[in-house]
């Protein structure tokens, strides 16, 4: 499994914020907003990963992650020249999907939880998915906002629209959806919406119309949170500090989950600690890495 970040878009909802900091470089509570859509990708297994964002945001996204082999990654970046909609990334990332099945999460949701950090949720699903689409569903109080899904009585999913005025559920479809390599010709099919986008949610529609979606809920035990104003960043903000305060332990620390995860040995762990500055990230994973020594 490939996986995308889309990290472009005009971040319009968060200026003057944005004005000089992209929107997915913008802090949630001690990272870069990226490294939480990064992290759940790394929680899939996933290790190839194509970071899309415009011509003025992507070489400083870059010169933030570099090339992602220290974390035992690979990253390629690709310039999205104006924002024609979620779906234009898989156009644009084409020749790096190359047929294979690929996740795309925006770089502005920010999940977390059991099934995210746990055994056997997101890793398993990325791990069984071969073929069609994987959307999820997520009970929200403004569907409106999102692209909703509407439920038969028997729970099947049969249709989703894109910020419907008035939402069937209140189930909305969050920015993390998996799909096989068809999805490139999928997408040179569609046409632009009537806001002049390529809609991910036509995309989804395609493949629930030739019955190959499936629709996972994620329960009230995960988080989905939205960054996109002032004050869901602000609400997320606090929802990372709670956490970390009261577990001492970070959520979204990419050094920790490539190594975890296995995609770097103790070794390259150590080396990427002797980049860092002494501060309270440098810290952490020194921490992490004695405490991973004892258990051993
Ligand atoms: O967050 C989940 C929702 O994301 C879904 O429920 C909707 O179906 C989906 O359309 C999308 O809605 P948004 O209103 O959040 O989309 P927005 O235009 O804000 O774009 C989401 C992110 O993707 C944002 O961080 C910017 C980035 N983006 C967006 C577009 C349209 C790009 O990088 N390029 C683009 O062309």
């Amino acid at each position: 499994m490939k996986g995308i970040v889309l990290a472009g878009g005009t971040g319009s909802r968060l200026y003057p914020l944005t004005r000089i900091v992209c929107k997915q470089l913008l802090p949630v509570y001690d990272k870069p907003m990226i490294s939480y859509a990064l992290s759940t990708l790394m929680l899939g297994g996933i290790k190839e990963i194509c970071i899309i964002s415009t011509p003025k945001d992507l070489p400083v996204i870059e010169d933030f992650l570099g090339n992602g082999q220290g974390l035992g990654l690979q990253f390629t970046y690709i310039e999205q020249p104006h924002p024609a909609g979620i779906a234009q990334a898989f156009l644009l990332a084409a020749d790096f999907v190359d047929n294979q099945p690929v996740t795309l999460i925006l770089g502005d949701n920010i999940f977390y939880g059991d099934y995210f950090y746990g055994e056997g949720g997101f890793a398993r699903t990325v791990r069984d998915f071969h073929s069609g689409g994987c959307i999820f569903a997520y009970y929200v109080s403004n569907p409106q906002d999102f692209g909703v899904i509407e439920f038969d009585r028997t729970g099947r999913a049969v249709d989703i629209e894109e910020k419907p005025q008035r939402p069937k559920s209140n189930y909305a479809v969050p920015g993390l959806y998996l799909y096989d390599g068809r999805v490139v010709d999928v997408c040179s099919a569609l046409t632009p919406s009537a806001r002049g986008e390529l809609e991910i949610t036509d995309v989804n529609r395609a493949y629930l119309e030739r019955g190959e979606l499936q629709v996972q809920q994620l329960g009230r035990g995960t988080a989905w949170l939205d960054t996109g104003t002032p004050s869901s960043l602000q609400e997320a903000n606090a929802f990372i500090e709670a956490i970390e305060k009261r577990q001492g332990l970070k959520i979204a620390c990419l050094e920790e989950i490539a190594c975890n995860q296995g995609f770097i040995d103790r070794q390259q762990f150590q080396r990427l600690i002797q980049a860092l500055p002494e501060c309270d990230y440098r810290e952490y994973l020194e921490r992490f890495l004695r405490q991973s020594d004892a258990a051993v």
